[in-house]
């Protein structure tokens, strides 16, 4: 259909060799901001040997989520996390081993488990919550990362991890987060002590795993959490059709906390903030908690999670202002060609690392209209602004790799804010906070919150 000769993309000029790493490294916002404004939708960034092409946008990034593994790769560009996953799991195997271990993430996270998962986030949201007072200053991400990691041992790593080691094991998880830097993504190996901790807290991680392990297998016990969903998973066409080795569910439950435990307390703190600082959001969602009640009773079961569409928006219009993960990576294997939405079309060479950008896509203006203003009325009919081009909303990501943990992240975050509405109020001490772009995981710079304790008349 397209006579003209396609081409490579642009490439952003003015930028010295060592230049592109480091405002790489310093803002990939500004980089993507500059280059679009430039550019347009498709751009390529040389950085040392290597180069970056941004797909920005629905209309260019269509092939970025649907190609399969051996076109847009995950591996090269997602492999720094091997030391802290561990050996033999996700970035380092092959393309046929990972397709399996991803159905047994999928098996763990499948409805009928968050069934169960339910109460649990509502037992240790309400068991938490209990522990403030009548009023005071909190944080929130300090409060969420706090709960998230309570219930992540409840459902994922289980009751014997949440009953007698979450400590221990919490503290482990934090020297794994610390050996998460920048500089990691680059040179995972680097002999500096960060990595050094980390590498101890994993073996640390692996010896606690295999010993609960070996006991459920001993008193044959079954418990009802992701960690026994791994011991009871079998491969089908690799590795002999054997089950799970101990260090492999380690590995798995460690790249399933990496995925889901800042990216879901970011998510809880962004819900907070942005229905505090909007008071028809906040009313809107009080609201809807009285009519679910009144349909379904007082009790917090996943039927009436599922109802809270109010809530539920809220928290997609936060996810849209503020993803937590700003840029997804994948490596290309073959070239490809996209078309913009001004009818350009470029070929990507194989070679090419490709980039998209959730924080950024979801800030265009031929996409969401107003962008920067909070509307969870964008995502109702008429308007349904992210429906007018697949892969419009992109804070779960979408397509081949899109998140397994996004029904898990929203029932949890909606059982959480379900319990903060319906027994408190809350404002701001300090000025909205700005993204800390700084950070793996972007989350809001610190910012104090009042809260007071009051009962939501239902
Ligand atoms: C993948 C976001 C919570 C498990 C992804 C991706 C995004 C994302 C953007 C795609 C990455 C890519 O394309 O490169 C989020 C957000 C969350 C969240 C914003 C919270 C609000 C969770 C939770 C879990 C989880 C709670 C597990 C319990 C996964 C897994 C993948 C994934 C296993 C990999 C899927 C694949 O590569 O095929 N997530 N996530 N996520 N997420 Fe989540």
């Amino acid at each position: 259909s397209n006579s003209l000769p396609s081409k490579a993309p642009p490439v952003f000029e003015g930028l010295p060799f060592i230049g592109g790493i480091v405002k790489f490294a310093s803002g990939p916002m500004k980089l993507m901001s500059d280059g679009y404004k430039q550019y347009g939708e498709v751009f390529t960034v040389p950085v040392l040997h290597k180069n970056f092409t941004f797909l920005l946008g629905p209309h260019v990034s269509g092939h970025f989520f649907k190609a399969n593994d051996d076109e847009m790769s995950q591996k090269e560009v997602y492999e720094f996390n091997v030391p802290t996953f561990g050996k033999g799991v996700v970035f380092d195997v092959d393309h046929k081993v990972r397709a399996e271990q991803f159905k047994f993430f999928a098996e763990a996270l499948k409805s009928a488990k968050l069934k169960v998962y339910v109460p649990h986030f509502v037992r240790e949201a309400e068991e938490y919550f209990a522990k403030w007072g009548d009023e005071g200053e909190v944080d929130f991400a300090k409060v969420f990362s706090e709960l998230i990691i309570l219930t992540a041992s409840r459902t994922l790593m289980g009751r014997e991890v949440r009953e007698s080691m979450f400590n221990q094991v919490a503290d482990l998880f934090h020297d794994l987060d610390m050996g998460m830097l920048p500089i990691s993504v680059i040179f995972p190996y680097l002999p500096i002590p960060a990595h050094w901790n980390r590498d101890r807290a994993r073996k640390e991680l692996a010896k606690i795993f295999s010993r609960i392990i070996q006991a459920r297998r001993e008193s044959n016990t079954k418990e009802d959490d992701m960690l026994q969903s791994f011991i009871e998973s079998r491969y089908e066409k690799v590795h002999g059709g054997r089950y799970l080795s101990d260090e492999e569910i380690t590995g798995m439950l460690i790249a399933t906390l990496f995925a889901g435990q800042h990216t879901s307390s970011i998510t809880s703190s962004w819900t907070g903030l942005t229905m505090i600082r909007d008071k028809a959001a906040w009313a809107a969602a009080e609201e809807e908690q009285r009519a679910v009640v009144q349909r379904r009773g007082e009790e917090l079961s996943i039927d009436a999670l599922n109802d809270m569409e109010v809530l539920g928006r809220n928290m997609t219009e936060a996810l849209r202002l503020f993803p937590p993960l700003i840029m997804l990576l994948r490596a290309a294997k073959a070239s490809f060609a996209v078309t913009t939405s001004t009818g350009k079309t470029f070929v990507i060479p194989k070679g090419h690392v490709v980039a998209t950008s959730p924080a950024f896509a979801h800030r265009l203006p031929h996409v969401f209209r107003d962008p920067d203003s909070f509307e969870p009325e964008r995502f109702v009919a008429p308007r349904e602004e992210d429906k007018a081009a697949p892969f419009s909303f992109i804070g779960f990501g979408g397509g081949r790799h899109g998140c397994m943990g996004s029904n898990f992240a929203i029932l949890q975050i909606k059982s959480i804010w379900s319990v903060l509405l319906r027994n408190f109020e809350f404002e701001l001490v300090d000025p909205f906070p700005e993204p800390d772009f700084e950070s793996m995981v972007v989350g809001p710079k610190p910012c104090r919150v009042r809260y007071r304790r009051r009962k939501l008349t239902l």
